[in-house]
């Protein structure tokens, strides 16, 4: 494989250089790599030898100089975020994370809830209401992971997905939107695009939120949105879901105006409605001019 890949590239760079003989003598350090690449060609073990004791070199110093606490099931550092929670978050949630009269306990909540709350700025709080509204989101992705990290400290709750659990190539849209209506659509409607629900209280649109904050908002159920643990929708099916909602989002309903998803037969029938009306209306005030 290698030597007849090399002997490919070969007449590729000859001829690069045969177009264009003044731009490698204007840039020397673009030369160098096509030079020295040769005598490697010519060694191929003795390359590649080279190159393993180099990685090894570089693993050995790395493990010696790596985080002691990249094991913890969050990233980001929990002393680092402990001290952003102290500064940002205490005030409600208590110097121990363990609540007060102005916020709830986060002990065991996990870090999905936070990477949630912090990452659609519902937290920290601006002011106290029925719900805490999205918002712009106030701290960087890396401030976010360590106050996550910190807050995962304080009890077992659930972890922020893994990349594994966010990669939508093999989900199932149809079976997603399936799980969708059955599960969802009481509250965020079939658009997804939010309702009312009791006591001034909402649920929000969920088109522009990013799969990972679905995952989450499944994972954590925020305010009165129930929590759809792995038992109940694996994380296969919560990949379906986020698969559908971004589907259907990005192909937003069949007709012009949406009308709740009702698609194009409700449209029509809605059109016909309001032209009859019109008719009637003018028919109306006509009979009451010739009068
Ligand atoms: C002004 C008070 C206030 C501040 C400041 C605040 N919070 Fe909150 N927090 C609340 C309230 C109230 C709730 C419940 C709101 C709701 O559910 O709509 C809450 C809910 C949460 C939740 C969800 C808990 C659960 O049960 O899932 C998390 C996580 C959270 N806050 C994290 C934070 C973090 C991290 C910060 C700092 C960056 C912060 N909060 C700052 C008042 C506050
Ligand atoms: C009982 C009603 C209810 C059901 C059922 C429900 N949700 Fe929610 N959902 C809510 C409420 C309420 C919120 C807002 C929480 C908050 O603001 O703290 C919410 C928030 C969300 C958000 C965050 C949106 C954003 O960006 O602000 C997402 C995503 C979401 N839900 C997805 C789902 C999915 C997917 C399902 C079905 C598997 C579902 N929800 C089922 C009530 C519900």
């Amino acid at each position: 494989m290698r030597p007849e890949d090399s002997s490919d590239l070969a007449p590729a760079t000859a001829a690069a250089g045969a177009v264009e003989p003044d731009a490698v003598e204007r840039a020397p350090a673009a030369a160098v790599p096509a030079r020295t690449r040769k005598p490697l060609r010519r060694r191929p073990l003795g390359a590649s030898l080279l190159l393993l004791v180099a990685l090894g070199l570089v693993g050995a110093v790395y493990s010696l100089f790596a985080p002691a606490n990249a094991d913890v099931d969050a990233p980001g550092s929990a002393q680092a975020g402990r001290e952003l929670f102290l500064a940002n978050c205490s005030s409600c949630h208590g110097t121990q994370g363990q609540g007060s009269s102005a916020g709830p306990t986060l002990v065991g909540v996990g870090a999905a809830s936070v990477e949630f709350q912090v990452g659609t700025g519902r937290m920290p709080l601006a002011q106290p209401g029925a719900q805490a509204p999205r918002d712009y989101v106030r701290f960087s992705d890396e401030e976010i992971a360590d106050m996550a990290a910190y807050v995962a400290t304080l009890g077992p709750g659930p972890s922020i997905p893994s990349d594994e659990d966010l990669d939508l190539s093999e989900a199932d849209v149809t079976r997603g939107g399936d799980i969708f209506r059955t599960n969802c659509t009481m509250c965020h409607n079939y658009a997804g695009s939010g309702g009312a629900l009791t006591e001034g209280k909402y649920a929000p649109s969920v088109n522009q939120t990013s799969p990972r904050h679905i995952y989450e908002a499944m994972l954590t159920g925020p305010q009165n949105m129930p929590v759809f643990a792995d038992s109940q929708l694996t994380p296969e099916m919560k990949r379906d879901v986020i698969a559908y909602i971004k589907t259907s989002s990005e192909h937003p309903s069949p007709g012009i105006t949406g009308l709740g998803a009702l698609g194009p037969s409700a449209e029509g029938l809605f059109g016909w409605v309001v032209a009859l009306g019109l008719l009637l209306a003018c028919a109306v005030w006509l009979t009451q001019k010739a009068k």
